[in-house]
C-alpha cells in the first residue's frame, strides 16, 4: 500500500491509498482555524470495506497529520457522522494520549472536537 498525495486548490489536500493499481482509501482535509490556531480539518475519510481494519485508515490519518505538521498546524476533527468508525479511531487516540477532546467545540457546538497532539508516529 502506498499513499499518493494530491492537492486540490490552495487550501485543501487529498491523500489516496493505493494497493497495486486499486484506490482503496482516501482522506480529504482543508485549512481551517481552531481556537485561533492554524489547523487542517477532516472533510472526509473512507477506506473500502474489503480492506478495512488493516491499518489503511490510520496510515491515511498519519499522512494527513504529517502534512499538517509540515505546515506548522495540527490535524483536527470538528464533525463526524455519529455511528461512523472514525469516532472509534479518535477515541482510541484519546485513550492513548495522542488526541485531545474539546467537548462541544465542533461545528455548531453540537459535537466534540478532537485535535491530534502530534503526527501519530
Ligand atoms: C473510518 C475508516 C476510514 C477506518 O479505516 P480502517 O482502515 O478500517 O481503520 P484502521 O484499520 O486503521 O483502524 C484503526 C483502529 O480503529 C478502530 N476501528 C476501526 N474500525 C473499527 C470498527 N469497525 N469497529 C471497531 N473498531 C474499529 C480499531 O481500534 C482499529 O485498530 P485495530 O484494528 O487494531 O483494532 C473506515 O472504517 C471507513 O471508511 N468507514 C466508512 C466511512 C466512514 O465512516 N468515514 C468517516 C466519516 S466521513
Amino acid at each position: 500500500m502506498r499513499i499518493v498525495e494530491r492537492k486540490l486548490l490552495k487550501r485543501q489536500a487529498i491523500f489516496t491509498a493505493v494497493i497495486g493499481h486499486e484506490e482503496v482509501g482516501r482522506i480529504w482535509i482543508y485549512s481551517v482555524q481552531f481556537r485561533g490556531q492554524p489547523a487542517w480539518g477532516l472533510v472526509k475519510v473512507h477506506v473500502q470495506e474489503h480492506v478495512q481494519r488493516q491499518g489503511i485508515g490510520t496510515a491515511l490519518y498519519m499522512a494527513a497529520a504529517k502534512f499538517a505538521k509540515s505546515k506548522d498546524a495540527k490535524l483536527v476533527s470538528l464533525q463526524r457522522i455519529e455511528d461512523s468508525a472514525s469516532n472509534l479511531l479518535w477515541e482510541k487516540w484519546e485513550r492513548e494520549g495522542k488526541a485531545t477532546r474539546y467537548p462541544k467545540a465542533g461545528w455548531a457546538g453540537v459535537q466534540d472536537a478532537f485535535v491530534l497532539s502530534g503526527d501519530l508516529e
